[in-house]
C-alpha cells in the first residue's frame, strides 16, 4: 500500500476529497499524513475528522532535512501532493522524492503561473484577461515555482459575465471532479 502526505496551507477542500477517494476504498494507496505550516489551516480540522494525521512544522523545521525528511520517513511516506501549499520546496527534497511530488495549479499553465499567483489572485488576473476559459494544470514540482512538467490538464469555459469567484467556484469543482483521479493514474504509473 502506497502512503501519500499531503501538504496544504489553506482551506484543504482538496485535500479533503483526496482522502475521501483513498482512504474509504482499496485503491492501492492511502492518505497517511497531512503537513501544513499553518496552525489555523482549516486543512488540520479535516484530516482529524477524516482520522489521518497532522504536522504543523514551522518554517525552520520545514526547510530542515534533518527534520522533515526523518518525520516522513517515520510516517512511510512514498509519494507527496502539494494541494494549496503555499511554501516553496526545498531542493533536496524535490531530489529525495524525484518525480513523487506533484502539485495542482488552478489555471492552464505556463498561463497565470508563478510568483503571486495563487488562491484568488488567479482568478483574478483570468478575468482581466478576459480569458473564455480557464482550468487546472497538475504538474510535477520542480526547483521553480510552477514550472515542472506537466501531466494533466482539464479546462472549463468562462462566461464574460464571471467574477473572480465564479471562476474560482468552476476551478473547485473541477479540481474536486479530476485531481484525485489524477493522483490515482500517477500513482498507477510508479
Ligand atoms: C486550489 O484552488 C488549488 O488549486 C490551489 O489552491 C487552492 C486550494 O484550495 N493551489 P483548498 O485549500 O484545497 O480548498
Amino acid at each position: 500500500m502506497l502512503r501519500i502526505a499531503i501538504f496544504a496551507s489553506g482551506n484543504g477542500s482538496n485535500a479533503e476529497n483526496i482522502i475521501r477517494h483513498f482512504n474509504f476504498s482499496d485503491r492501492g494507496a492511502q492518505v497517511a499524513l497531512v503537513v501544513s505550516n499553518r496552525t489555523d489551516a482549516g486543512v488540520l480540522d479535516r484530516a482529524t475528522r477524516l482520522g489521518v494525521p497532522a504536522q504543523v512544522l514551522t518554517r525552520g523545521d520545514f526547510n530542515s532535512p534533518d527534520h522533515l525528511l526523518p518525520m516522513l520517513q517515520r510516517y512511510g511516506i512514498d509519494f507527496i501532493v502539494l494541494a494549496g501549499f503555499l511554501m516553496m520546496i526545498p531542493e533536496w527534497l524535490i531530489k529525495e522524492y524525484k518525480h513523487r511530488i506533484v502539485n495542482i495549479h488552478p489555471s492552464l499553465l505556463p498561463k497565470f503561473g508563478g510568483k503571486g499567483m495563487y488562491g484568488i489572485n488567479v482568478h483574478k488576473a483570468v478575468v482581466a484577461a478576459r480569458e473564455t476559459q480557464t482550468g487546472i494544470t497538475v504538474h510535477y514540482v520542480s526547483e521553480q515555482y510552477d514550472e515542472g512538467e506537466i501531466i494533466f490538464q482539464a479546462s472549463v469555459p468562462l462566461r464574460p459575465s464571471d467574477t473572480p469567484e465564479d471562476v474560482e467556484k468552476k476551478i473547485h469543482q473541477l479540481e474536486a471532479n479530476h485531481f484525485p483521479i489524477a493522483i490515482e493514474k500517477i500513482i498507477a504509473g510508479l
